[in-house]
């Protein structure tokens, strides 16, 4: 893979705060919920997620970290059955969109029978379940997480990330986890490589065993 530079200046939430449940209190909660750039920026992420895994409309998608539902509502109308799961009660909550189907669960554990869903989308959340090298419980999350996705997806399942590694060994490290038990083959797409502020990294995988 090309090599370019991770080095961005600006800190990341999930740098500063210990978890998501201290990031995600009330004020962050209105903050992020109402924020129209927030919407327009997760609004095209998800369109440019769904030109990359191509899944049919009217396919049931896990919408994995889906906060106040700003993917889900775009899935939703462009026709697919979606099933939107966080782990912050107020933020599910935030629009009452009962289309979202809103679950309360960690994506690391997800409550789902096996091979549910056609397809997996994340948009900006696998950035707080793996961040830390050193960190063994993200490890245990991250395995589980991919456990977990596999056992929920049917046979040929895909799955989409678009997160914010905080260096290229983790985002590769990531990568190489997911394939490591040959459940899935896929590989990264990255937009904008040069540019660390406009960059957008997307983890597409493919369910094979
Ligand atoms: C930046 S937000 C993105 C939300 C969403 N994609 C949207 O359209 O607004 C990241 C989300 O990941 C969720 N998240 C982080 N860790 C999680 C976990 N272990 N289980 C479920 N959700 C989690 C957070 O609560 C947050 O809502």
């Amino acid at each position: 893979m090309t090599d370019y530079n991770f080095n961005i200046k600006e800190k990341r939430p999930e740098e500063i705060y210990q978890n998501v449940f201290e990031y995600f209190k009330d004020d962050q909660v209105i903050k992020y919920s109402t924020s129209k750039s927030m919407m327009k920026i997760q609004e095209k992420i998800t369109l440019r997620a769904l030109e990359i895994i191509k899944i049919q409309p009217k396919e049931l998608v896990l919408d994995a970290g889906s906060g106040c539902g700003f993917s889900s509502i775009v899935l939703r109308e462009l026709g697919f059955k979606v099933i939107s799961i966080d782990i912050i009660k107020h933020l599910l909550n935030f629009y009452q969109l009962p289309e979202m189907n809103p679950i309360l669960a960690d994506i690391c554990l997800t409550p789902f029978r096996n091979e549910t869903f056609r397809a997996i989308i994340s948009i900006s959340a696998l950035q707080w379940i793996y961040s830390d090298l050193n960190n063994i419980n993200m490890e245990n999350n991250l395995n589980n997480l991919i456990n977990s996705f596999h056992r929920i997806l049917k046979p040929n399942g895909k799955i989409i990330f678009q997160f914010y590694p905080k260096t290229k060994i983790i985002m590769e490290k990531i990568g190489s986890a997911f394939k490591k038990k040959d459940f899935f083959e896929g590989n990264f797409i990255i937009d904008n490589i040069k540019s660390p502020k406009k960059r957008k990294i997307f983890l597409f995988l493919k369910k094979i065993t």
